[in-house]
């Protein structure tokens, strides 16, 4: 198809319109994402705001079927590399399936992880060169950033306690060093402290009405409508 430069590409498009608001929830594992996402959500859908709830890996076919090859048990021999393509894989599918389109429409898409996940686990966790992150992260998103992103931080090993009961799901990457966990908390707060107006950085260990309070309050001063 030939590209012509009087019609809005999807993306020109989508900044040109009373968008809706990306907001994306980051944290390591067992730090209450999916919890505080869904108390969001139904406190932003009472207020008659149209919202849709996402999951990174996941949120179309395709991404969910990369999920299954992510997560499966049996994969122990997959390299740093082949897992850091199939998340930018993955999240290429659903900016443009479902995210743009979403924006466009006038919704509020809250993600449950997005390209700070990238960032941290493949970047600081597994160590990968974070240039070539960024610009993996560049292509799966093309301009299509979070609006505002709530770090959910919590202590390794408190994180660790509240995985414990979770033990009967766990899955091939369930299976990381407290190491590993530890660089991929600090590799969070750096970005954090990279992008402050972006990144909200809150207490995971606070108690669950308490902190989703907060979390409610950030997002409706951080994005008035
Ligand atoms: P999931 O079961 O969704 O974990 P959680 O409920 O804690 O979000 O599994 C996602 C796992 O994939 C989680 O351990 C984080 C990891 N992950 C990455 O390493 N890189 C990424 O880019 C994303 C999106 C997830």
């Amino acid at each position: 198809m030939m590209y012509n430069e009087h019609e809005p590409t999807d993306i020109q498009r989508v900044s040109a319109f009373p968008r809706g608001r990306l907001i994306t929830f980051e944290g390591i594992d067992g730090s209450g994402k999916t919890t505080q996402i869904e108390k969001l959500s139904a406190r932003l859908a009472e207020s008659g705001i149209p919202v849709r709830v996402l999951r990174e890996p996941g949120g179309t076919v395709i991404g969910e079927a990369i999920r299954r090859i992510l997560l499966d048990k049996a994969h122990t021999g997959m390299c740093t590399e082949t897992e850091l393509l199939l998340f930018a894989a993955a999240r290429a599918q659903l900016v443009r399936e479902v995210i743009l389109p979403d924006l466009e429409a006038g919704k509020w898409v809250i993600c449950d992880r997005f390209f700070d996940s990238t960032a941290a686990y493949q970047g600081f966790g597994r160590q990968l060169d974070p240039d070539t992150i960024r610009s993996l992260n560049q292509l799966a998103v093309g301009t299509c950033r979070p609006d505002l992103t709530i770090l959910l931080d919590l202590p390794v090993q408190a994180a660790l306690d509240r995985l414990v009961g979770r033990k009967n799901k766990q899955d091939r990457l369930d299976h990381e060093s407290v190491a590993f966990m530890e660089r991929t908390r600090q590799g969070y707060r750096q970005l954090a402290l990279a992008e402050p107006d972006r990144i909200i950085v809150m207490d995971a260990a606070l108690q669950e009405t308490e902190l989703a309070e907060k979390i409610y309050h950030k997002i409706r001063e951080g994005l008035a409508t």
